[in-house]
């Protein structure tokens, strides 16, 4: 089943796309789109292993003239030295302003490729397909784009705007189960803070840990409404002036998890699992969220086979990380608080002795 949803925005709206197969229909969906017959594909080798040919074909097929430009997996390459890369290759193909950018791949493919549309000729067309669970719900969605500092994650990047996002969900069949267990936990965070429905569907599903398991059906269901959730939310606040700040539901804590451990023994979607349930603990224990639904929400991310506890972290790290995180506010550390299933407010009463005793009794 093809689902179409509108991402509407004052300037520049789009469709997510979602439908299993619709890879091979990709030449079709941009030649709607009207640009330039050059499309420069940006992916890394392994995806571009398995689903390159199929959408150079299509593409080729729909009459572009298609380029490829690989850069190796792994947040270690989402530099400035690599969006200068792409810059080379652009240079090489002749990119005009009506051509196009087309990210095949996860959240680091898909934030490179669309910065460096962003500003290659101050903006040519963008399209992303991401090939990730956690890019597909996520990063593809809502023009954040760009690339890390030595010093901070995402520190450098523009908003801006695909022009299509294609989500082929047969894709997942390849992503390696640990990964498809971190795009679960974006979706989770979807559940507790916007869509109490989505939640209790995963509460009463067989199986939501890994793709073989999942009913394909389910599967696309909770990515219709994930997207949609993050589509409503991006249609009312594109540029995060206030309520897109509740996708960060859980991001808070999983960065200072991340930063702590490094980058690489916890992945991002596993850190948001930690960082939902500790967020859940501090509702809880501001009054803000009952003990059941905190409970409910531990037991679902279980479910999904994800970590539920932090790990041992060196407390004043971690709140000097939380201090000079980049959504900090007037020196504030703002954190999403879930008030019930489907809805978070945005709460600055988190007062740092408050983590200390949930990063270091509730572990
Ligand atoms: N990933 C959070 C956002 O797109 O705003």
């Amino acid at each position: 089943m093809t689902i179409r949803i509108p991402l509407t925005l004052p300037e520049n709206s789009y469709e997510i796309l979602i439908a299993p197969g619709c890879l091979k229909q990709i030449g079709t969906e941009i030649s709607s789109l009207k640009i330039g017959k050059k499309v420069l594909v940006v992916s890394n080798p392994e995806i571009f292993s398995h689903y390159g040919e199929t959408v150079l074909t299509s593409l080729e097929s729909a009459g572009f003239e298609p380029s490829t430009h690989l850069i190796p997996a792994g947040e270690a390459y989402k530099t400035l030295d690599s969006i200068s890369k792409i810059y080379d290759t652009a240079l090489d193909y002749r990119l005009e302003r009506s051509s196009a950018m087309l990210a095949l791949g996860g959240g680091v493919i898909g934030d490179m490729t669309g910065f460096a549309a962003a500003t290659w000729l101050r903006g040519i067309n963008f399209v992303q397909v991401p090939t990730s669970l956690l890019a597909m719900v996520d990063a593809s969605i809502g023009g954040k784009t760009g690339v890390n500092h030595p010093d901070g994650k995402n520190l450098i990047g523009a908003f801006y705007q695909p022009r299509l996002v294609l989500l082929d969900p047969d894709v997942l069949k390849t992503l390696p189960d640990r990964e498809f267990k971190a795009g679960m936990a974006e979706i989770i965070k979807y559940g507790v803070i916007w869509d109490k429905e989505l939640f209790q569907q995963l509460e009463s599903a067989p199986d939501i840990s890994d793709y073989d398991s999942i009913d394909p059906g389910l599967l696309q269901t909770i990515i219709t409404k994930s997207c949609q959730a993050k589509a409503d939310v991006v249609s009312k606040d594109e540029k995060e002036a206030g309520l897109r700040a509740i996708l960060n539901y859980g991001h808070t804590i999983a960065h200072a998890v991340e930063s702590q451990t490094g980058y690489t023994s916890i992945n991002h979607g596993e850190a948001v699992a930690m960082g939902m349930v500790a967020a859940g603990k501090l509702a809880v224990k501001l009054g803000m969220w009952t003990q059941e639904e905190a409970t409910r929400q531990e037991n679902l991310i279980a479910k999904a086979g994800l970590e539920t506890s932090l790990p041992l972290l060196d407390t004043q790290s971690v709140l000097h990380t939380l201090t000079t995180d980049k959504k900090v506010k007037d020196g504030k550390v703002r954190f999403i608080l879930p008030t019930e299933i489907g809805a978070v407010t945005i709460s600055d009463a988190v007062t740092p002795e408050l983590i200390k005793e949930i990063l270091e009794t509730d572990i």
